[in-house]
């Protein structure tokens, strides 16, 4: 882990463990994370790693699916919560990795790219433990994604309780932080090593879901 970057137990998603189990049951995040699971159920066979798993998303659809799966989280209750759902994970940043080189056929980053401090080191880091021609997902939010927005779209959508807080709060919180075009998320992927395969969006174009191969 390098110098100044939060440890284990120290991130504000320690509280928010509850919201995220129950998100990802809702139709927004369920739509994200169908779209995205279409690119990493097509990637190699092997395992898949999720990065930033939080209660265990992508862990739900890969032991539905019969794939062997691994969830990594900086935050400590996002870990137990996927243990406690039966799967396997471990506290670590996305930026330094606790396995050895090519170990996973896939990797997934559901709403995690844009919270790190260096986007480039984490996708370099996904690219060392991807075996070559790996599969790498990531669902981050686009350029167009900010609160305004998120809560027309709740709106229009007639979203209540977890479905509204989940859209307006990951708006909220991205405008914080780092977002991505389509070309942007494209030359960040190529530069850590990867060939970029397709950005596509869900959320009504606002959120991207880029998928590449490691070369
Ligand atoms: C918006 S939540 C998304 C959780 C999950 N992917 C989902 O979609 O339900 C972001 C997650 O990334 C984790 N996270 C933030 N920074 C991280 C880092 N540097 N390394 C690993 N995980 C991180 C947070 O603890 C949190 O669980």
């Amino acid at each position: 882990m390098t110098a100044g970057a939060p440890s284990p137990g120290s991130n504000i998603f320690e509280g928010m463990v509850d919201f995220f189990d129950a998100a990802r049951e809702s139709p927004p995040h369920r739509e994200l994370s169908d779209l995205a699971w279409e690119f990493a159920a097509a990637g190699p066979a092997g395992p898949l790693l999720d990065v930033g798993c939080g209660a265990g998303v992508f862990l739900d659809k890969a032991r539905a699916s019969g794939r062997r799966a691994f969830g990594t989280d900086l935050a400590v209750g996002m870990v137990r919560r996927a243990h406690r759902h039966g799967h396997a994970a471990a506290a670590s940043d996305v930026a330094a990795l606790p396995f050895p080189n090519a170990t996973f056929a896939v990797a997934t980053a559901m709403l995690v790219l844009h919270l790190v401090p260096d986007a480039h080191a984490a996708l370099a880091e996904l690219a060392r433990v991807l075996v070559p021609g790996g599969r790498l997902v990531v669902v981050t939010q686009g350029l167009t994604w900010d609160e305004p927005v998120a809560r027309a779209l709740s709106a229009n959508r007639g979203y209540t309780g977890v479905s509204h807080e989940f859209v307006v709060g990951s708006a909220r919180s991205g405008a914080a932080h780092r977002r991505f075009d389509p070309d942007g998320l494209s030359a960040s992927f190529d530069e850590a090593g990867f060939t970029t395969m397709r950005v596509t969006a869900g959320l009504d174009g606002h959120v991207l879901v880029g998928a590449a191969n490691r070369r």
